[in-house]
């Protein structure tokens, strides 16, 4: 923003402590004159050395009023030149801060030393902001580089299958053709994937009332082929409570959570999902068997692209997405998310939305 220019706030400073410096000497000036003087006789009376004499006294006082109240102009505006500048030097650090920031250079910290004032609370919240900016900002370059990453990778598949066809057009049989599909299948659902996550983080959907275990409901019969071929056992429960929202988004949410919980399990478990009102909430809880996960890890499940493992040992190639989607669609919907870890092995997912 242009501004013309004005006076600095030193400047502005200085003039007000001058100003009330030479405010303050002439009405204690003015009240001397008034008290002393008043009570004097006009004409000598006595001796003229010895007893006072309100002409005498007045030309003297006179000088010396003229003199402080030069003395206290020069005293008011130097004092209060270097007190202005006492109390404005750290705004002039977290000036420089903030126009650092301003040019890109989040790393830069103000670090006001000294006991808590008013421009130490101001340093501190904008040293935390600058703390939060960065780790967004490198959260987001994360994001940037991990998605280009999982998207080359199909990509560098297909290309090369077809360098393969296209060396040797004999070579095209089924098995190439379902190897393309299969990349290019990856792809699509990645990029969906993306945009459901940017979809929920912009938090722009048309809301309308939503029962969560009818969805609940339509989630585990869509999943239900699926538990039956990993031999897990799916099964719903609760009553009926109902939320607003998307009711696309929070399909897309009951859905991924009991995947999870089908597909990170063993063999033979099982998975139970529950849907309950609560305090003016709805309550979701997925909770399956499996393998023990380590309690420091559980927090980190729901941010983009963190995967439990980092080698694949059954044949689902999930990305690291289907958390970080429920967690931004949830938050969106203004609910919580919640993960914790079950002593037998095994995940307990908790969703809290508010109720309609
Ligand atoms: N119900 C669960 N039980 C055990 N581990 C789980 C469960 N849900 C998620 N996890 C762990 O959290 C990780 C992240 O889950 P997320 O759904 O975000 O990614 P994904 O399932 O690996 O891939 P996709 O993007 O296809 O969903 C998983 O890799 C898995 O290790
Ligand atoms: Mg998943």
């Amino acid at each position: 923003m242009r501004r013309p220019p004005g006076l600095s706030a030193r400047l502005k400073l200085t003039l007000s402590y001058a100003g009330i410096v030479i405010v303050s000497g002439t009405v204690l000036l003015v009240l001397v004159w008034f008290f002393l003087l008043r009570y004097l006789p006009d004409k000598p009376q006595g001796l003229l050395w010895t007893s006072p004499n309100r002409f005498l006294l007045t030309r003297i006082f006179g000088r010396v009023a003229a003199i402080a109240m030069v003395a206290l102009v020069a005293f008011g505006l130097l004092g209060g030149w270097l007190l202005a500048g006492r109390m404005l030097a750290p705004l002039t650090k977290i000036t420089d801060a903030a126009r650092l920031a301003a040019e890109g250079s989040l790393s830069h910290r103000i670090r006001l030393p000294g006991k808590a004032d008013e421009f130490r609370a101001l340093s501190d919240v904008f040293d935390t902001m600058l703390e939060q900016l960065e780790s967004h900002v490198a959260e987001q370059r994360r994001f940037a580089a991990n998605a280009s990453h999982e998207l080359r990778t199909p990509l560098a598949i297909s290309q090369s299958l077809l360098d393969l066809a296209r060396q040797d057009p004999a070579r095209v049989d089924a098995e190439l053709l379902d190897r393309l599909h299969t990349a290019s299948r990856r792809a699509i659902d990645l990029t969906e994937a993306l945009l459901l996550l940017s979809r929920g983080e912009r938090g722009t959907f048309p809301r309308e009332p939503v029962d969560l275990s009818l969805i609940a409901e339509e989630a585990a019969e869509t999943l239900l082929p699926l538990a039956e071929q990993r031999g897990v056992a799916l099964d719903v429960t609760g009553s009926n409570t109902t939320t607003t929202g998307s009711p696309e988004l929070l399909l897309r949410v009951v859905t991924n959570l009991v995947q999870n919980a089908i597909v990170h399990n063993v063999p033979g478990g099982s998975v139970t999902v529950n849907v309950e009102p609560q305090h003016r909430a709805c309550v979701l809880r997925v909770e399956n068997t499996g393998k023990v996960l380590p309690p420091d890890l559980v927090p980190t499940l729901a941010e983009p692209f963190q995967r439990g493992s980092r080698v694949r040992t059954d044949d689902h190639a999930g990305v690291g997405l289907g958390l970080a989607i429920v967690h931004s669609v949830v938050r969106a919907h203004e609910g919580a998310l919640d993960l914790a870890p079950r002593p037998a092995g095994g995940l307990r997912v908790t969703i809290r939305l508010p109720s309609a």
